[in-house]
């Protein structure tokens, strides 16, 4: 899927330079990502969930088709018709849409053509800057705006996509090794104590929450408002991959009273007895990488758990997720700091320090919250076909927190509300356990 937001806040960077420049830089992010691969790599796709790598430049260029130059640009034609078709990912209220399950069936438009492709759109959103007056501008910024931040989020669906792809061939490509100062590809004997888990406190009481004040944020970002938290307590960092392998060898996965209802139903029909990408060879735990396959690193956070399993963790430990509140409230004035995807390691980091307080809240995992996706008070999706953005996936799925290793550093902040179904556990998702009162602590 891809949780993508609309902008109802006041845009930083209006400035027609600044504006350039972003897009400019955040679409050659988009095509550096896509330089490890070879062309048959563009085109699989694994499961319905995956998106092939040409549908992803296709689609992000798509969207600026559709939402900019389609409404502000009366003489543009796009070079194909039929793109509109191919790739509308689900806005209903544009047209009908290739079928999702069916992407990677798709071997026209060619990769060069999609390229190309790419190219015709930059032209078109390029001139019509240049050509733009001040109530032009005044329009087309948030849009252009919005369209970079969607295609941030594809970046990161690129990444964890192409994984997907990667690691189902028996030949095992590789997608990027580790840079040579970077250690943490060579660990196969190294052994990093794990940080001590401490519990850091938090008072209760009427809070406020969502977005406030300036700068870009998704519609369901918003509206701020206040809410009651009781007082709790957060983990000082996230699960680690030892601590988890704890779980499954005291049988977690098998021992029904952990699990919830559905959990247990998907473990059983899926065969779940670890986190996907693992395997064990020669009683030691592996897993696929995107620098290949490696031996688990019992230090880094733990990846690729699904809600079910994050839960499932929780409850042998005696405690249990936090609410999107709760971690939002603990974010409140820490900087946006962690292992993004502009560090070019592309898996959680070990965590070797020793500092106390609050470690690796932003990046290397996803952190799943046991808050379900839904409006905040007084949300109201925008009209048009962008209100299809957010506000239409607001049932059945939960909320994540604080963005991963494959996303990038400036498309976070601390309202960011990421989700997915409970089940889902390709994005590098992971588990920062809380428990109910800080007076245990
Ligand atoms: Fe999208």
């Amino acid at each position: 899927m891809d949780s993508t937001g609309q902008p109802t806040g006041v845009v930083p960077g209006s400035n027609l330079t600044d504006l350039i420049g972003q897009y400019q830089r955040v679409r050659a992010f988009t095509e550096e990502l896509c330089r490890p691969l070879q062309t048959e790599d563009y085109v699989i796709q694994t499961m319905p969930d995956v998106s092939p790598t040409k549908w992803h430049l296709a689609h992000t260029s798509w969207f600026f088709e559709a939402f900019l130059l389609a409404e502000h640009q009366p003489s543009y034609a796009s070079p194909d018709p039929l793109y509109n078709y191919l790739f509308n990912s689900y806005y209903i209220q544009i047209g009908e849409r290739f079928h999702r399950p069916d992407r990677g069936l798709l071997s026209r438009p060619t990769v060069d053509e999609v390229y190309r492709y790419r190219r015709h759109v930059d032209e078109a959103v390029l001139t019509l800057l240049d050509a733009a007056d001040e109530q032009l501008l005044a329009k087309a910024a948030p849009v252009i705006i919005l369209g970079l931040h969607h295609e941030q989020q594809h970046q990161e669906l690129l990444l964890t996509d192409i994984k997907h792809v990667l690691s189902v061939n028996p030949m095992h490509p590789v997608y990027a090794r580790p840079a040579a100062t970077d250690t943490a590809g060579v660990k196969n004997d190294a052994h990093v104590a794990i940080p001590p888990l401490q519990w850091i406190a938090f008072e209760g009481g009427l809070k406020e929450f969502g977005h406030a004040g300036e700068g870009f944020f998704y519609d369901n970002e918003g509206p701020h408002h206040q809410a009651f938290v009781q007082p709790f307590a957060l983990a000082s960092r996230p699960v680690t991959a030892g601590e988890y392998m704890e779980f499954i060898e005291d049988d977690g996965y098998q021992r029904a009273e952990l699990w919830l209802s559905d959990g247990a139903a998907v473990v059983e029909a899926e065969g779940w007895s670890a986190p996907l990408y693992w395997k064990k060879v020669d009683g030691r735990w592996h897993h696929f990488t995107l620098r290949g396959w490696e031996s688990v690193d019992t230090a880094e956070p733990v990846t690729h758990v699904s809600l079910y399993e994050a839960d499932a963790y929780a409850r042998w430990k005696g405690w249990r997720l936090p609410s999107e509140f709760e971690w939002e409230l603990a974010a409140d004035g820490l900087p946006v700091h962690g292992n993004f995807v502009d560090d070019n390691r592309y898996h959680p980091a070990e965590n070797a320090t020793t500092a106390r307080g609050l470690q690796q809240l932003y990046g290397d995992v996803w952190e799943w919250t046991r808050s379900p996706y839904a409006p905040y008070p007084g949300y109201v999706p925008p009209p048009g076909a962008v209100g299809e953005y957010n506000g239409k996936f607001m049932s059945s799925q939960m909320v994540l927190r604080g963005g991963s290793c494959a996303s990038s550093r400036d498309h976070l902040r601390p309202t960011y509300r990421n989700f997915f179904p409970p089940h889902a556990r390709w994005q590098f998702m992971g588990i920062r356990l809380a428990q109910d009162s800080g007076d245990k602590v």
